[in-house]
C-alpha cells in the first residue's frame, strides 16, 4: 500500500514523478473554472476522508477541492468532533475508517499518531502536516521553485528562523531532490539532527550559519515560516520572538543573497514578524504560487497512493 507519510522515507523518483504529474495536470486545466472535474475523472466513486486536529485553511481547501476535481466525493472531519479526541485509539478508529473511505489526509500533532493510523489503515494515508514534518508543502514548494528558476537540483536554498516541522521537511527534500540548504537561526531551534543527517548521507551540503547575512549570499530561495508553531504553547511566544528578531526576513536580508532570490512561506504568515511586507509581497515573493500548488501537487500525491 502507498502511503505518503514523509519525504525521505520515499524513493526519490516516485517523488519526481508526482510532481512531473502535478505540472502536467495543472497545465491540462489552465483557465478552466474552479469546479470542472478533471478528464477521466480517475477518483469517479472514490471517497476521501480530511481529518483535522489542528486549524487549517489552505490544506483542507486544496485537499478538498483537488479530491473534487478528481471526480472524488469528501468528507472533512474535526478530530474533537470525532470519538478519536473522546478516547477512542487511533488505531481503531484506522480500522473504522477503512471501510468506508478509499484514502485518509490526517493534520495531527504527534508524528507517531499519524504513524500508528497508517499502520492500522486498510487505506492509504496521507500526512497533511504533524508536529515534525509537513511534507505536501513541500512538494507544493518544489513544484514552484521549478516553474520558475527550472531544476532545483544544485540550488541553494537558504532557511531563516525556527528549525521546525516545515524545516525538517525542506531538508528531507534537499536529501531526495539534490539541492544545498543553509540554516540560519538561533541555536536553540536549530533543525532536527536526524533530517540534517538524512540529506548530508544523501551527499548534500547542509551549512548552519548564525549570521544571517552570510548565509543568505548566493542563495537562489530564501524560505521563512511563523515564529510560533501551532504545536508550541503559546508561553514561549515572548522568548522565541526575541531569539528569532535576527532572522527576520527583510529587504536588507534578500539584498544579502546578491542575486534575484526567489521568497517562499508556506502561510499563515505573520507579516512584520518573520518576514515584512516589503517581502512577502515583493516582486520576488512567490507565496500564493506555493498556496495554489498546494492543491495540484496533492492530486498528485493522492492519485498516486490510490495508483489512479
Ligand atoms: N501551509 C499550510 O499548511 O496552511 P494551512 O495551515 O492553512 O493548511
Ligand atoms: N510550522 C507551522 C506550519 C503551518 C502550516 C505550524 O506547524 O504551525
Amino acid at each position: 500500500m502507498r502511503h505518503f507519510l514523509d519525504l525521505h522515507t520515499l524513493p526519490p523518483e516516485e517523488l519526481r514523478g508526482i510532481l512531473t504529474q502535478a505540472a502536467a495536470m495543472k497545465t491540462a486545466r489552465t483557465g478552466l473554472p474552479r469546479g470542472t472535474v478533471d478528464d477521466g475523472a480517475p477518483f469517479e466513486g472514490r471517497m476521501v476522508a480530511l481529518i483535522f486536529e489542528k486549524p487549517s485553511t489552505r490544506t483542507r481547501v486544496s485537499f478538498d477541492v483537488g479530491a473534487r476535481q478528481l471526480g472524488g466525493q469528501t468528507l472533512v472531519l474535526s478530530g474533537k468532533d470525532m470519538q478519536l479526541g473522546h478516547g477512542e485509539t487511533i488505531a481503531d478508529t484506522a480500522r473504522v475508517l477503512s471501510r468506508y473511505v478509499d484514502l485518509i489526509m490526517i493534520r495531527t500533532f504527534e508524528e507517531q499518531t499519524l504513524v500508528e493510523l497508517a499502520a492500522h489503515s486498510a487505506v492509504p494515508v496521507i500526512n497533511g502536516l504533524t508536529d515534525a514534518s509537513h511534507p505536501c508543502q513541500i512538494m507544493a514548494d518544489i513544484l514552484t521553485f521549478e516553474e520558475h528558476r527550472g531544476p532545483i537540483t544544485g540550488a541553494k536554498v537558504v532557511w531563516a528562523g525556527d528549525g521546525n516541522n516545515v524545516c525538517t521537511s525542506f531538508l528531507h527534500a534537499a536529501g531526495q531532490f539534490g539541492f544545498d540548504l543553509t540554516f540560519t537561526g538561533p541555536e536553540v531551534l536549530d533543525p532536527n539532527p536526524d533530517a540534517v543527517a538524512f540529506a548530508r548521507g544523501r551527499g548534500v551540503t547542509v551549512t548552519i550559519e548564525r549570521d544571517p547575512l552570510k548565509a543568505a549570499e548566493g542563495a537562489d530561495l530564501i524560505v521563512t515560516d511563523t515564529w510560533l508553531s501551532m504545536h508550541d504553547p503559546e508561553s514561549a511566544r515572548q522568548r522565541r520572538h526575541a531569539l528569532l528578531r535576527p532572522y527576520q526576513v527583510n529587504n536588507a536580508l534578500m539584498a544579502a543573497t546578491g542575486r534575484e532570490t526567489l521568497f517562499m512561506h508556506c502561510l499563515p504568515a505573520h507579516r512584520g514578524e518573520e518576514a515584512t511586507d516589503t517581502v512577502m509581497d515583493g516582486p520576488h515573493s512567490v507565496i500564493f504560487d506555493e498556496a495554489e500548488n498546494r492543491l495540484h501537487a496533492q492530486k498528485a500525491i493522492m492519485r498516486w497512493c490510490l495508483r489512479l
